[in-house]
């Protein structure tokens, strides 16, 4: 985050603070921790939680009141597919559910966030989809354990590709180590404006054609396939 607004994608400007939006809260570990982060880097900033449980924002707000925070972080309970709420500088998710993902990555491309942190939890939209299997792939999806972790991989690319066409430097890292937990990988996405060549968009139509699957992604920002 320090890196995007050091060298410039993020801009801060005395008027606008810093404004962050982290979807799929929770109990708010991150988001909590990045309102300390930023707040002792960037005095204005603005920090939204959004979970789609009332009883996590009625838990957060008061630890934020005790905290004497309320004037710069805020919760809402609702759906990341249908919050109102302000475009934000940043978007964050740490493993919001299954699709809930992808609601959080297409709010952030309709907002035009600058930066994104996606950490994907469970991918179950694809893996549905998996049914006309390619040959000679049904060597590899025969096997259950290995059919599911290619279709993990498969949403995520496809997440990172679809950024990419809409203007995104991205790129997927791990953010901690697999002994802390399996689901360690990241989505970093940077708003360039970049265009993509045809040859990228070429790649990703044959995907989806090779596999005969439609990403909820794609739905969602209603992408051509
Ligand atoms: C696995 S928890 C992760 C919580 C938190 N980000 C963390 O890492 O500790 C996923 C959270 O996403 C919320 N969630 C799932 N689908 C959602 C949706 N469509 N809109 C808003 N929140 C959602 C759930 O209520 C849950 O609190």
């Amino acid at each position: 985050m320090k890196s995007a607004v050091d060298s410039g994608h993020i801009s801060i400007t005395e008027t606008e603070p810093l404004s962050i939006v982290d979807h799929g809260c929770g109990n708010a570990y991150l988001t909590f921790g990045a309102h300390q982060y930023l707040r002792a880097e960037y005095h204005k900033i603005k920090v939204i939680g959004i979970d789609i449980r009332e009883q996590s924002r009625i838990r957060n707000t008061a630890i934020a009141s005790r905290l004497e925070i309320s004037d710069s972080i805020e919760f809402r309970a609702e759906k990341i597919s249908e919050t109102d709420i302000a475009p934000a500088d940043i978007t964050i998710a740490l493993h919001a559910c299954d699709t809930a993902t992808d609601d959080a990555i297409a709010w952030a491309i309709k907002n035009n966030s600058k930066l994104l942190l996606i950490a994907p939890c469970c991918h179950h939209d694809l893996q549905t989809q998996l049914v006309d299997v390619p040959e000679p792939w049904s060597i590899v999806t025969k096997h259950g354990i290995l059919k599911e972790r290619l279709g993990d991989i498969l949403t995520d690319a496809l997440r990172a590709q679809i950024l990419r066409l809409r203007g995104y430097r991205t790129e997927i890292i791990e953010f901690v180590g697999d002994e802390h937990t399996p689901r360690n990988l990241m989505i970093r996405a940077v708003k360039t404006g970049a265009l993509p060549d045809e040859t990228e968009i070429k790649r990703y139509r044959e995907m989806l054609n090779l596999w005969k699957i439609h990403p909820k992604l794609a739905k969602l920002i209603q992408i051509p396939e």
